[in-house]
């Protein structure tokens, strides 16, 4: 029989671990989010993906093209292999090359939807994957119809696992969207911003292209309700492209999805989107408070485009981590990780790394939008060293001498865009960096005048 001193002794013990044990690990779970496969089939073989000549193939891919299958298998190994217990994975889309129509077709597309599919189930076993479409996986590309077609119904087949129950099946095929909610309660937000992309030509004089909007509303309207916490996801990200000066979506559609994203931001602990291929953020605002980040993972595929005057930089494969409070929601941090393709090809052998640690290498409490707005706050300053290291990571950490400068214009824009998702406001930031670049020279020429007369004058 267990005598009264050990007895509290005992309680001692699990009391100090229990304290330990909450302090360590405040039920903090953790997500994968992984991007534009692009998985070019032709690879070494017709290039079709390529934008450049392309000699010498790397094992596990070249710059200049998509992702050959060796670089999906590696990404979703290295997945596996940095951290194989999390709680689910995002997959935000354009798992299909960039190529003509002419080589590709809805069967096409489906055998590259599916075999990534089984690549990251074969990987991560009944881990649910919160799977979108990106305007690539469609066929003929970009023009997502805006209601049920063979692709849904296929792709359908394929997710689900993850899609369940009548209703959400039926959002799947009719508009490519649904809802899930995750074993830990997060409601998961699955889009088809698809509908929204200025290439798509069918969607683009529509009120509410497949109802998404009206069963978005609703959707978090009811989230409202019950006090869910809710996860934002999908390929083509609102907001505005530095380089383009615009949207990627129709302007009504930004606005409007912007509008949501703000009215329901109470209950949204986070947006997850990628399209871009490089490693991006923006941060939501109501009257000037930050209350959402929408994070833009980098791509897998290391693609460059090439369109007649401009040809994009070079980047690095990445796949992202996410640390979040099972609780709340809220999002603790954002490790990125990268594979050095040139190193990788050279050496035979896929060299990934962790890239950076978010709250440690950006030294920012938390990923909430307020430590995302300070953080901004803190590259807008000159020679900032934390947009120094941005704008490495922007790129997933090429080598220095692939790195292209940033001047002050660019950087004006980049800021502009973390700040501010819709146009106008966007086209204001802009029109007062380079004002008040301009404006900074005449002044300066001003005070120096003012003092050589004051020297002269002394004389
Ligand atoms: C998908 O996998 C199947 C079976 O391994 C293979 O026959 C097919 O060619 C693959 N599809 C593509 C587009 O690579
Ligand atoms: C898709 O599947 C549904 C039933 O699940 C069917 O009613 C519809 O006709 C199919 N659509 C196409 C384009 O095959
Ligand atoms: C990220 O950095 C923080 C601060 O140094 C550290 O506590 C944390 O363990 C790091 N996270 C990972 C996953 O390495």
């Amino acid at each position: 029989m267990m005598g009264a001193m050990s007895w509290t002794r005992y309680v001692g013990v699990g009391l100090l671990f229990a304290i330990s044990w909450s302090a360590s690990t405040a039920d903090e779970g953790w997500f994968w989010h992984v991007t534009d496969f692009h998985y070019d089939f032709s690879y070494s073989g017709l290039d079709l993906s390529c934008n450049d000549d392309v000699t010498n193939h790397g094992t596990y891919g070249n710059y200049w093209c998509d992702s050959p299958w060796s670089l999906v298998d590696v990404s979703v190994e290295a997945m596996k292999t940095f951290k194989p217990d999390v709680d689910f994975i995002l997959w935000t889309g354009d798992s299909v090359l960039h190529a003509g129509d002419e080589h590709l077709s809805v069967d096409i597309n489906d055998g590259i939807l599916s075999n990534i599919t089984e690549k990251l189930v074969q990987e991560f076993g009944s881990t649910p994957i919160y799977a979108t479409y990106g305007n690539h996986d469609y066929f003929p590309s970009n023009q997502f119809p805006p209601n049920n077609n063979e692709l849904y119904n296929r792709t359908l087949e394929n997710w689900l696992p993850w899609i369940s129950g009548e209703e959400e099946k039926n959002n799947f095929l009719k508009g490519g969207y649904y809802t899930a909610v995750t074993t830990h309660g997060i409601r998961i937000v699955a889009l088809n911003t698809n509908l929204y992309f200025t290439s798509d030509k069918l969607t683009g004089s529509l009120h509410d292209p497949a109802d998404q909007f009206a069963w978005l509303e609703t959707v978090l309207a009811a989230a409202v309700t019950n006090s869910e916490k809710v996860l934002v996801t999908g390929h083509v990200p609102p907001g505005v492209v530095d380089t383009m000066g615009k949207p990627w979506m129709y302007p009504q559609f930004n606005a409007k999805l912007n509008d949501i994203i703000r009215k329901y931001s109470d209950v949204i602990i986070g947006l997850h989107f990628g399209h871009e291929h490089i490693d991006n953020f923006r941060v939501y605002t109501k009257s000037g408070v930050p209350v959402a980040t929408m994070f833009l993972a980098p791509s897998v595929t290391p693609w460059r485009y090439k369109i007649p005057g401009q040809t994009g930089g070079a980047h690095n494969p990445a796949i992202r981590l996410i640390q979040y409070d099972r609780q709340t929601g809220q999002h603790i941090n954002i490790i990125t990780y990268y594979m050095d393709l040139p190193a990788s090809n050279t050496q035979g052998t896929p060299m990934w790394a962790e890239e950076y640690n978010a709250t440690r290498d950006y030294a920012i409490d938390d990923l909430s939008s307020n430590s995302m707005n300070k953080l901004v706050e803190r590259m807008s300053v000159s020679n900032s060293p934390e947009f120094a290291n941005y704008w490495k990571w922007r790129v997933v950490s090429v080598q220095d001498e692939m790195l292209e400068g940033c001047d002050e214009a660019c950087k004006a824009n980049t800021v502009c865009q973390f700040k501010h998702v819709d146009q106008s406001p966007y086209d204001a930031c802009v029109s007062k960096a380079v004002s008040g670049s301009t404006y900074l020279l005449p002044s300066l020429m001003m005070v120096l005048i003012l003092a050589l007369s004051c020297l002269a004058a002394q004389k």
